[in-house]
């Protein structure tokens, strides 16, 4: 199986539905902001989570298409106000929203596209129990991306935080979202709960690694698209940070907004000896490794496999 294929059968659908299910209309600005990062791309990861979920399940996943579009414009949603909280200019190879239309439309433009999302998620094909349920579950797993992405901004006023801390924060920001690009389907199947739990927590574990991963790629990735050791520079509390932290290590450039090449440089190399690095890429992994597990009470199917590999691609990615 070459599951960058199978990745890409589906992102198509995805971009296609994206298209039919969000018009532009007036005002043309705020409809070409919040567009913006949608047409640039990006991965697609989560709706194509979902709609193997499923496949996985034996279902038609035609059915449950506008919600897992609707996570796709949720994600959008917080990475537009994330590159605001976050000072970031690049994302998806483009410069961000804030940056190309300004802070207060980049604010209206994720409003919109979060209002949108619950739109499209209440559009399922399923019977509109199961669509209470998983407004419900989106509702809250919302108000948990905004709890993390608070403890993320919080952090970089203190001086250190603990690993717990940092597995909190990362499960609230990133873990939720994927864990319910896995379990949304079941919900508005109406899958047994115990179906409802194993996807949830394969998609959060699987979800925490993909953000001690991303932590990763902020400084070691060549081609992410988006600004290089921007953590770094923010004195944002990676996992890898603290690692080094605890060994005594000191980074010249962290917190300080702004370094040249050479001295990020320096401290990545600070970064790699002391083992933060290996220790951080080793975590992710186990994270990946225990969410695989909790698939081992579904049935074995190709779509099945094709989420197995795509956990593994979730921390071997490089953007
Ligand atoms: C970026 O997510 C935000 C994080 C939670 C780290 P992705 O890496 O999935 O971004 P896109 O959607 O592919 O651009
Ligand atoms: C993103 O974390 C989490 C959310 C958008 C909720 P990051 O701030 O690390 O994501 P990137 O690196 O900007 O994509
Ligand atoms: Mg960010
Ligand atoms: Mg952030
Ligand atoms: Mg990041």
């Amino acid at each position: 199986m070459d599951l960058m294929e199978e990745i890409k059968k589906r992102r198509k659908i995805v971009d296609e539905a994206l298209v039919k299910y969000l018009p532009e209309r007036e005002p043309k600005g705020l409809y070409a902001a919040s567009r913006h990062l949608l047409k640039a791309g990006g991965k697609r990861l989560r709706p194509v989570i979902s709609l193997l979920s499923a496949e996985m399940l034996g279902k038609d996943y035609r059915k449950i298409l506008p919600a897992a579009v609707s996570i796709e414009v949720i994600h959008n949603f917080t990475l537009v106000h994330d590159d605001i909280m976050d000072r970031d200019e690049m994302r998806r190879g483009v410069p961000t929203v804030h940056k190309v239309y300004g802070e207060a439309t980049a604010i209206l433009a994720g409003d919109t596209l979060f209002a949108e999302a619950f739109k499209l998620l209440a559009d399922s094909e399923v019977n509109s129990e199961n669509i209470r349920e998983a407004v419900q579950v989106m509702s809250d797993v919302c108000i948990k991306i905004c709890e993390g992405q608070y403890m993320d901004m919080s952090f970089e006023e203190r001086k250190m935080i603990t690993e717990e801390e940092y597995l909190e924060m990362v499960r609230l920001k990133t873990g939720v979202l994927i864990a319910a690009s896995a379990a949304l389907p079941a919900i508005l199947f109406g899958e047994s709960e115990e179906i409802v739990t194993s996807l949830w927590n394969f998609g959060l574990k699987s979800g925490i690694g993909f953000q001690i991963h991303d932590d990763l790629i902020d400084i070691l990735g060549t081609d992410t698209g988006k600004d290089w050791g921007s953590d770094l520079l923010k004195g944002k509390k990676t996992l890898m940070v603290i690692k080094a932290f605890e060994s005594g290590v000191e980074l010249k450039t962290f917190g300080k907004g702004k370094a040249g090449v050479e001295e990020i440089k320096e401290d990545i190399a600070k970064l790699k000896e002391c083992g933060a690095i290996d220790y951080a890429r080793s975590r992710a992994r186990a994270f990946v490794e225990e969410g695989k597990k909790s698939l081992d009470i579904m049935e074995s199917s190709e779509a099945k496999e094709i989420l197995l590999e795509l956990a593994d691609y979730l921390v071997t990615r490089k953007r």
